[in-house]
């Protein structure tokens, strides 16, 4: 996905909505082919009626993305890449993620912390539990609770396939050149977060034909609480 955050309202809806807030994110390594279908799930929440925020990380506002700019390019080391990350992430959080949800919309973004755990502490080996408190300073509600996804998708894909799929498909970034051992740490470090938040996790098996993972991503969409809000009590 190349834009940053756009909001769209659904035809004859303003901003707001009396429905509640859904977070949903998008997850898997590079070459999973998560983007496709991003939109897709964006157009089917509105038809519902809902307002969609699609955005993605890092990145989601100018700051985030001057700061992804450094992240995709830059060397630098792995506490310098996860704190990024997480300033990235804050930024985010303040101006586009919870104002949206506060106004009822549908935010879905391309990655979200997970990532963090699977890249720079699966892929990078940086401490799991330095991550842990990061993302509780940074995910912080008012009510104590930290801020997670609804729901997450993840697109799980072995990394052989996944750099088949990106061979001279473009020129390489920061993350996208990393090793094929690089890659297998990335997608364990997703199956340890899947595994230790199964509630909001769906899998999606990514090497099917494109229809079926659409098929799947349908399925757990709408297997999950958050379609019901979506669509509101008379569901
Ligand atoms: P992505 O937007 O999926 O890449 P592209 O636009 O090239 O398809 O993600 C950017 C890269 O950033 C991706 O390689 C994963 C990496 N990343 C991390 O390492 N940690 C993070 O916390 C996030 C959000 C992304």
């Amino acid at each position: 996905m190349t834009l940053a955050t756009t909001t769209d309202p659904a035809p004859g809806q303003g901003a707001s909505s009396a429905l509640p807030g859904v977070f949903i994110t998008f997850e898997g390594i590079d070459g999973a082919g998560k983007s496709s279908h991003i939109g897709a799930l964006a157009d089917l929440f509105r038809a519902q009626g809902r307002t969609v925020t699609l955005t993605r990380e890092p990145g989601g506002t100018p700051l985030a993305e001057k700061l992804r700019g450094m992240l995709l390019a830059d060397a630098m080391d792995p506490l310098c890449e996860a704190l990024l990350m997480f300033a990235a992430r804050r930024d985010h959080i303040c101006n586009v993620i919870e104002p949206a949800l506060a106004r009822g919309e549908v935010v879905i973004s391309d990655r979200f912390t997970d990532a963090t755990f699977a890249y720079q502490g699966g892929g990078r080996g940086f401490d799991w539990q330095v991550l842990h408190t990061l993302e509780g300073w940074v995910q912080a509600l008012p009510d104590g609770h930290t801020r997670q996804p609804d729901l997450t998708l993840w697109f799980d894909l072995a990394p052989a396939v996944a750099a088949q799929r990106l061979a001279g498909a473009r020129e390489p970034d920061k993350f996208e050149s990393e090793s094929a051992a690089f890659f297998e740490r990335v997608a364990a470090g997703y199956g340890r977060r899947c595994a230790a938040q199964p509630e909001r996790f769906a899998r999606i098996p990514a090497d099917q034909a494109r229809e079926q993972v659409w098929a799947d991503v349908l399925a757990a969409v709408r297997a999950h609480r958050c379609w019901t809000l979506a669509k509101g009590p008379s569901a």
